[in-house]
């Protein structure tokens, strides 16, 4: 015997993306900015001029990568319990791609899940980590294992939050807008050669480039079923980087710079990209102050950490090889012998 739940159903998670000064906000509903006390300190006196709410409350996780966990996910949980919240209520992400992704997951599971709007303040989350809907938490097993795809209801990208962004930090963001315009823009990747980011201008315009370089990637495959794994350009290198490094030595930004060095390196070994190309994309990157070289003390080792990675199934893991500039292939294709080839460049000397 079967018993049929008709389930089909079309659900329009649509939203915008403002790239502008932060408008007035009003909600209707209980509302609770989840924040961290960095960020609270430099502008929440901004934010608060600018958004009200029926009931309007604040909650604050600690800062930093190491506490993108469990513990923090309870805070805010317990938090909301405490004020009552409802399935009507919103959260506020206030922060960088920490605070981003714990709010939208804390979103996703409350109640079975509750509206959440995004307000970045890192250059990285505004152009990478507040678009597209994936939320999550770290576990002692790695990176975002644990987490949901759950779309915000609006994004609000005001660059006065950049003001007071460290410049490793915003080099950092660069190297995800890099990413994106390796892998899907020529012309894009050619005005960042010329760019000037200290001009606002450009800046914003390199911004929306991103924002929109992204959004298309996410209508197109929201849940990663397929193109939208070319966002993880230098990513399955750059988490092992992390991982050798204890998540101390690199900020997110600089190890994806390395892993996309790394991730050329094996496109030039497949073929799919000059070395012309690579160096180019290399010079680009330390003209953003980017690291583009790592020392890899044990290749073998360094092999088997990417399987820790979630975008490896059974024995293949995912690779995201430039094809040129402007052009990606998603594969998983390639042998151990390829990769400890390329990772071997990485061993003796420094690339
Ligand atoms: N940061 C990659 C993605 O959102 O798919």
């Amino acid at each position: 015997m079967q018993v049929n739940i008709p389930l089909v159903k079309t659900i329009d998670n649509s939203y915008n993306i403002t790239i502008d000064t932060l408008p007035k906000l009003h909600f209707d509903k209980k509302v609770a900015i989840i924040t961290n006390p960095k960020v609270s300190g430099l502008h929440l006196g901004y934010l608060l001029n600018r958004i009200s709410a029926k009931e309007l409350y604040i909650i604050t996780v600690p800062d930093g990568e190491e506490y993108k966990n469990q513990a923090s996910i309870d805070t805010i949980l317990e938090s909301l319990f405490n004020h009552q919240f409802n399935r009507k209520s919103m959260l506020v992400a206030f922060g960088g791609g920490v605070v981003g992704d714990m709010t939208g997951y804390a979103a996703s599971i409350y109640q079975r899940g509750i509206e959440f709007i995004q307000i970045p303040t890192t250059l990285l989350s505004q152009v990478d980590a507040s678009v597209g809907g994936k939320t999550g938490m770290n576990n002692s097993y790695g990176k975002n294992l644990v987490g949901a795809f759950h779309q915000p209801k609006a994004v609000y990208i005001d660059h006065h939050f950049l003001s007071t962004l460290p410049t490793r930090e915003f080099s950092a963001g660069v190297a995800e807008i890099l990413k994106m315009a390796v892998t899907f823009d020529k012309s894009f990747f050619d005005f960042l050669k010329k760019a000037n980011l200290s001009d606002e201008a450009e800046l914003l315009k390199v911004i929306q480039k991103a924002v929109e370089t992204k959004a298309k990637v996410v209508a197109l495959d929201e849940k990663e079923n397929g193109i939208r794994a070319a966002l993880n350009y230098g990513h399955t290198f750059g988490h092992v980087i992390e991982n050798e490094t204890a998540y101390k030595t690199y900020l997110h930004g600089e190890a994806v710079a390395i892993g996309m060095v790394m991730a050329n390196e094996l496109a030039v070994e497949m073929q799919l990209m000059s070395k012309n190309e690579a160096s180019s994309v290399k010079s680009l990157l330390q003209k953003y102050n980017l690291p583009t070289s790592y020392k890899i003390k044990d290749v073998e080792l360094f092999y088997e950490t990417f399987f820790l990675d979630k975008k490896s199934s059974d024995s293949a893991i995912t690779f995201i090889v430039p094809k040129n500039i402007g052009d990606v292939k998603i594969t998983d294709q390639c042998s151990k012998a390829l990769l400890l080839n390329v990772l071997n460049k990485f061993g003796a000397v420094d690339a």
